[in-house]
């Protein structure tokens, strides 16, 4: 394995001529250069690039973080008991062992809504991350920018008891449960990190939708081969029973080896079961597929917007099942399919 890996580094600076090569040798030696932006600062929003216009809500800072976490009643304490019972039914045969290893070091199901500053002290101590409260989904460079320091915005309220199957922005439960345990691997929560730094990159060359679909098809909606069957690690799938089981189980989808410059061509569905999910060996490997090659070349060859559908399976694929796409061709969610 890591000889292939350490052919594509190569591969890919083929080309560039002695400084390539010297790029790639201090990539090797030293890890990726990084001195290129300031990443203590929130990254400047160049003007020809378009993110949401998200309403800050007032008295917050351009960090959008709020002073402290929400005070929960003891109705939402036990939403949140409710919820936390429901899907951890559900992990074993299911999600990925570092998940659950990151579950039972949190320990997130000692009753209520966790503390930000408890996991956070525990983090800390694993990884250097801290978690940290944000009122709502928050503009994209301003996620990266706190990703690039180490810092998971979770969201601060937790949804109600008519939402409980399904909620569209990202609650504390969907932040905590779903992308918290990770973040104790190491491996993991380095490539984490290292996707907040690419924010910058993308910024600059205005391939935002191109680094979010990346985030898409690995941290919310990713799957990995764990002895040869398939696990989740994505938040996506892991905060939601539905998910859970037909990310893993269903006939629909398709499962695709993940190319990072495949899956940043591909077009995502954002509220509703996904179309295709994308697989990788290890968190070692993608952090390789990603950090250690480095986004330039790909984000010069890229072209605005997406160039293969959801359903796509290209003949460059490595396929790992093929969807038979039946819950996606009978109109999903909005047509009351079933998720088979
Ligand atoms: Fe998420």
């Amino acid at each position: 394995m890591a000889t292939r890996l350490s052919g594509q580094r190569w591969n890919a600076d083929e080309g560039e001529g002695k400084g390539g090569r010297w790029r790639s040798l201090w990539r090797v030696y030293f890890g990726p250069m990084t001195t290129e932006f300031d990443y203590t600062r929130i990254p400047e929003l160049p003007a020809s690039v378009y993110v949401a216009p998200l309403r800050k809500p007032a008295g917050l800072g351009d960090d959008w973080l709020e002073p402290a976490q929400r005070r929960y009643s003891a109705g939402e304490h036990r939403i949140w008991d409710d919820l936390y019972a429901r899907q951890i039914e559900l992990m074993p045969g299911h999600a990925c062992r570092e998940f659950m290893h990151g579950l039972e070091r949190l320990d997130l199901g000692r009753g209520g809504v966790p503390d930000f500053h408890e996991i956070s002290e525990e983090l800390r101590s694993l990884t250097g991350w801290s978690v940290v409260p944000v009122p709502m989904l928050i503009p994209d460079h301003v996620f990266y920018y706190h990703l690039a320091n180490r810092r998971f915005p979770a969201g601060n309220f937790i949804r109600s008891r008519e939402q409980f199957d399904y909620i569209q922005e990202p609650d504390v439960f969907h932040d905590v449960f779903g992308h918290v345990p990770l973040l104790t691997d190491p491996v993991f929560a380095d490539y984490m990190a290292a996707y907040g730094r690419a924010g910058w990159k993308a910024l600059k060359y205005n391939r935002l939708k191109a680094l979010s679909a990346l985030y898409w098809y690995t941290v919310e909606f990713g799957l990995i081969l764990e002895d040869d069957a398939l696990r989740i690690y994505g938040a996506g799938i892991l905060s939601g029973p539905t998910e859970t089981v037909f990310s893993i189980e269903g006939r629909s989808p398709h499962r695709i080896h993940l190319a990072v410059d495949r899956v940043m061509r591909t077009d995502y569905t954002i509220s509703d079961l996904q179309a295709t999910y994308f697989v990788i060996e290890s968190f070692r490997e993608l952090f390789h597929l990603t950090e250690q090659r480095g986004f330039e070349p790909i984000y010069e060859s890229l072209a605005p917007g997406f160039q293969y559908a959801k359903t796509a399976a290209l003949d460059t694929d490595h396929i790992y099942h093929r969807g038979t796409q039946e819950y996606e061709l009978r109109g999903g969610r909005g047509s009351g399919a079933r998720p088979v």
